[in-house]
């Protein structure tokens, strides 16, 4: 298979774990007789500094006229000004509105290898394997924002905002995925509190009853989902939330696995490419120290093969070089208990070593 794959490495450690990841997909090719192209592309904070916009028109052209996208990460303490007249993050958050990604995908899978690593007990994550389904081009995120006023009053406000189309697509797509696995929803919102969360339950308890009556379904408050999160992981098989909230449990989350450098994501829309990233940011503390781990990254190319271009073989050939990797003992230092530490470099080195047809 012929396929265009834009990069998009951008601050901090993101283009060091994009590295490592193309050369796994590099190597897909090569072992599975396909021909991927890969572009580079501007975003975020470097690209601020070389043209003064955090996604350039010509990155988003080269996105939309490819197969798919990796993105490594944005953002850092350079850019950070509060008052600065635009933010990397700006360009992440361009690029997902501009190609309609409005569903992002973050599985939350345990490798047993690492049970033991994570800060929580064997007894309560043994077993974990969710689904998160995080609305992306909506809500709070993007909703209307402003200052007025001056001194001890000079006031912020950012509005939510959810529409019954936004909640119907995302509900669906999520109920579609527990069909395929254990076939129960959780949807998570703050409907004791917010109006938009009150709209997204009143619809997704519609689309449930009318289109999905065999997926066992229930809804939890988002501050008790925090809790139950860490507490009773294996209870949940997909959830569903908005933009926020699942940003904030995705990142709770990747303590049950334990680490957030274990966690990939795919960006989805209705059609065109999908976007693939790790969950994590551009780890500015650890940048240019051989200290990233790329395996997030690393799945998340085996995401891109899965969902963008239906190349289910080599998406687990990678899946299954990561858990190699893992059972032989081998981490990167943000695995903090057990193994042997090993660099970024070293870690791709280590999955490309394991990666066989
Ligand atoms: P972060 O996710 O970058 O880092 C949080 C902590 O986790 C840090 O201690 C970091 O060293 C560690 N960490 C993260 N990824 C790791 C990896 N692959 N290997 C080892 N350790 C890892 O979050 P932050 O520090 O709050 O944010 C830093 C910058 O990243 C901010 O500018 C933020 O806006 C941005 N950010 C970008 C994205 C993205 O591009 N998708 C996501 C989150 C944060
Ligand atoms: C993420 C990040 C982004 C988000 C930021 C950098 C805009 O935290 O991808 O999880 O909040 O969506
Ligand atoms: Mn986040």
């Amino acid at each position: 298979m012929k396929a265009n794959i834009v990069l998009l490495p951008g601050d901090g450690i993101g283009p060091e774990i994009v590295t490592q990841a193309q050369r796994i997909l590099e190597k897909i090719a090569t072992l599975f007789g396909h021909d991927f192209a890969f572009s580079s592309q501007m975003i975020g904070g470097i690209s601020i500094d070389q043209c003064g916009d955090p996604l350039p028109q010509a990155t988003i052209d080269a996105c939309k006229a490819s197969d798919a996208i990796l993105l490594g990460a944005v953002g850092g303490p350079k850019w950070d000004d509060p008052s600065a007249k635009t933010r990397p993050e700006a360009g992440l958050l361009k690029i997902r509105k501009e190609l309609g990604l409005f569903a992002n995908l973050r599985p939350i899978r345990l490798f047993d290898q690492l049970v033991d690593s994570s800060p929580l007990k064997r007894e309560i994550i043994e077993g974990t394997d969710i689904l998160f389904f995080r609305e992306l081009t909506g809500g709070i995120y993007f909703g209307e924002s402003g200052r007025s006023g001056s001194g001890p009053d000079e006031t912020a406000f950012q509005s939510m905002a959810y529409s019954v189309r936004e909640v119907e697509r995302i509900v669906r797509m999520a109920a579609l995925a527990a069909r395929q696995r254990d076939n129960r929803l959780t949807s998570v919102d703050k409907a004791n509190v917010l109006e938009p969360s009150r709209l997204w339950r009143q619809t997704a308890a519609r689309v449930m009853a009318e289109e999905f009556p065999d997926v066992q379904y229930d809804v939890v408050l988002v501050d008790a989902m925090a809790m139950h999160l860490i507490n009773r992981p294996r209870d949940f098989d997909v959830v569903v939330t908005g933009n926020l909230f699942g940003d904030i449990l995705t990142d709770e989350a990747s303590m049950l696995p334990g680490s957030l450098g274990m966690l990939p994501s795919a960006s989805l829309g209705s059609d065109g490419p999908g976007l693939y990233e790790p969950i994590h940011g551009s780890a500015p503390d650890i940048a240019g120290q051989e200290l990233a781990n790329p395996l997030a990254t690393i799945l998340a190319a085996a995401m891109l093969l899965r969902h963008s271009l239906s190349l289910t073989e080599e998406a687990n050939a990678i899946e299954n070089a990561v858990a190699n990797v893992l059972a032989d003992g081998l981490r990167t230092k943000d695995i903090a208990r057990g193994g042997k530490h090993i660099g970024t470099q070293e870690m791709g080195a280590a999955v490309l070593e394991r990666l066989v047809k």
